[in-house]
């Protein structure tokens, strides 16, 4: 009986990698994932215009200064795009991020109903205020989830990695796998490595979703798929720069020569600040025990917010694998399900403002099963750098 249900699983497997390979091989898609990448961020390209020697036109001087073709000086700066780039020659997108859209949200446990395709509604359900967090059940079909799955195991999986983090190092220091911040395997996905018309669709409903524009979404990250065994988990951290000491750096998503740089290492924090204004995170699966996400300080009141915030180095709420239901919000894995909240506050012009500490979040330890997610990192970017290139490919 066991036997022919991993028979059966392997088989339906199989036809899913078929079809994904298939279809990226009838829109001339590359089926694997070179994209500017580090373990920890990777920039969207626009694939239309991919130049044949990809890796050439990453390396950037960031003061250089290019000519085009009327010999008119065009500043990288300035972010100029020219749709007819020469090899060898940058290419920026001239996206200028307007002020963040920002959904408001109901009390705890208010539902709303959200049309994001014709026709189709959706609820929207509010589980936290500070920072907003909404859960939004059966946000992808069964199908969506699965071809997002074949797709990323197609790319192949690596280990995860944390920002500042040497995961090498706390493998071999660890005695149990809680104390190991992050134990997930992961890759990224873009509009080249899914069939084109799943990404097409998946960016016009976050576009209806967020309320931001398809543009702003095309120039953040691409979408990350992580993986998780049994005792895999992610414990509570954010998942945008929070340091306000950091604010004189510049985006990475602005400086593509950062991605270059190993994120485990001080050169990494040194070069450029993560700016993910929102996240939407995505269920791909359910999970038979555990790995629920957790936000520890979400809605907390300013005094015991303050409280738990110095208790950090002296353990307890970050601690996702022992401490997971101690959280103020914790959402149940559940396939097709997106969670989506705000990393960041709004600054006096309704660009990038601080980061929110209360977004504080994790994934539970796995205890019986699989758990496999999806991230999409929105940018935003400060009022300052809002006219800067926001992205390069
Ligand atoms: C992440 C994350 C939570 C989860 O990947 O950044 O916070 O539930 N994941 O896996
Ligand atoms: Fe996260």
């Amino acid at each position: 009986m066991e036997f022919k249900m991993v028979l059966v699983f392997c088989l339906l497997l199989l036809t899913t990698l078929k079809t994904v390979v298939e279809a990226c091989e009838q829109q001339g898609i590359p089926s694997t994932n070179d994209g500017t990448c580090s373990r920890d961020t990777c920039i969207n390209r626009d694939v239309d215009n991919e130049p044949e020697d990809k890796h050439n036109n990453y390396k950037v001087d960031a003061d250089s200064k290019e000519t085009d073709k009327n010999n008119e000086d065009v500043s990288i700066e300035e972010g100029i795009v020219d749709e007819d780039e020469q090899e060898g020659v940058l290419e920026f997108r001239d996206y200028e991020f307007q002020p963040l859209a920002r959904i408001i949200p109901g009390k705890v446990g208010d539902v709303e109903e959200i049309e994001l395709e014709e026709g189709k509604f959706y609820k929207r359900i509010t589980r936290s205020v500070n920072p907003p967090i909404f859960e939004i059940p059966n946000y992808l079909s069964v199908m969506e989830c699965n071809m997002i799955i074949s797709a990323a195991l197609y790319a192949g999986l690596e280990t995860s990695a944390v920002v500042g983090h040497d995961i090498n190092e706390e493998r071999n220091q660890a005695s149990h796998l809680s104390e190991m911040s992050r134990v997930s395997e992961q890759t990224w996905l873009s509009s080249d490595t899914m069939p084109k018309t799943l990404w097409r669709r998946l960016v016009n409903r976050l576009s209806k979703l967020t309320q931001l524009p398809v543009e702003h979404l095309e120039v953040s990250e691409q979408m990350q798929v992580v993986s998780y065994v049994s005792g895999g988990h992610y414990h509570a951290h954010i998942d945008s720069t929070d340091t306000t000491d950091k604010l004189h750096l510049p985006c990475c998503a602005q400086t593509p020569e950062c991605l270059e740089v190993d994120i485990s290492t001080e050169g990494f924090e040194e070069c450029c600040r993560i700016c993910r204004y929102m996240t939407v995170l995505y269920y791909l699966s359910d999970v038979e025990e555990g790995g629920e996400t957790a936000f520890p300080l979400a809605d907390m009141p300013d005094d015991l917010f303050e409280e738990k915030f110095k208790d950090r180095e002296f353990q307890s709420w970050h601690d996702l694998s022992n401490f997971c239901y101690n959280a103020s919000v914790v959402v149940k894995p559940k396939r097709g399900t997106a969670i989506m909240w705000y990393n960041h506050l709004l600054d006096e012009n309704g660009y990038l403002g601080h980061v929110d500490m209360r977004s504080n979040h994790g994934g539970c330890d796995i205890i019986k099963g699989n758990k496999w997610i999806a991230n999409n990192w929105i940018a935003g970017t400060s009022f300052r750098d809002r006219n800067k290139p926001s992205m390069i490919y």
